[in-house]
């Protein structure tokens, strides 16, 4: 059930060096030099519980995990996170720009890892109580490209460690998701410049501010 809030929830997603993080800031800066009220957060992670299960999750040392067991990792962190700081915001009337969601699970877990993504919807919906995005803005580009731009920053974790075929997969699933449910989703081609992505992801996300 999807129940009606005051604030707005806007998640980025999609595949490894989308550029996520980085619009993520920058679309809460433009939205606070708007005048309005935005904060953000990581998932997994934001709160001390969810950043240590992030912690096991992306953990190189740990590189075989099943994906069920990845699924309720993630969910367990998302249900801690989105209870202790996304529903107290919303109530408050903020906006909340999310780094990844369910749909990363579904993306990774679920199109790539196997697992029905239905299951993994519904599993979304138990562990967050009803919150779902208003909107979902998936950041596309070439798996290649991504790898590359994130292996700059910093030794790959686990899940980035995973092969290409893996990652062309997930790419194929931010996709599928984002066509079968448009009024939910909009998708932005990630390989432009950052001002360009930047600008993208605001008119994308005039739609429902
Ligand atoms: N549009 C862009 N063009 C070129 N480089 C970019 C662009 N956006 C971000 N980058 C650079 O790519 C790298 C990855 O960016 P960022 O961390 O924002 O991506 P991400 O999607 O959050 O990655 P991850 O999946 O690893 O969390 C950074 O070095 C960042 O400066
Ligand atoms: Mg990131």
């Amino acid at each position: 059930m999807t129940e009606t809030r005051r604030g707005c929830f806007l998640v980025l997603d999609g595949p490894e060096g989308a550029g996520k993080t980085t619009q993520v800031q920058r679309l809460v800066q433009r939205l606070r030099d708007a005048g309005r009220k935005a904060t953000s957060v990581r998932d997994p992670g934001s709160t001390p519980v969810s950043e240590r299960i992030r912690e096991v999750l992306l953990d190189r040392r740990l590189p075989e995990m099943g994906a069920r067991t990845e699924v309720f990792l993630y969910m367990a962190s998302r249900a801690e996170m989105v209870v202790r700081i996304v529903r107290p915001a919303l109530d408050v009337g903020l906006i909340v720009v999310c780094d990844r969601f369910v749909s990363s699970t579904v993306a990774y877990q679920g199109y790539a890892g196997g697992i029905d993504p239905e299951l993994i919807w519904d599993l979304g919906r138990t562990a967050c109580g009803g919150i779902e995005p208003n909107l979902t803005v998936i950041l596309d580009l070439p798996v290649e490209e991504g790898l590359a731009r994130a292996r700059r920053l910093a030794e790959p974790d686990r899940i980035e460690a995973k092969d290409q075929t893996f990652h062309e997969k997930v790419r194929q699933g931010f996709l599928s998701m984002a066509e079968a449910r448009p009024q939910v989703f909009a998708v932005v081609d990630a390989s432009q410049p950052p001002d360009a992505v930047a600008e993208a992801i605001w008119e994308a996300a005039k739609r429902v501010l």
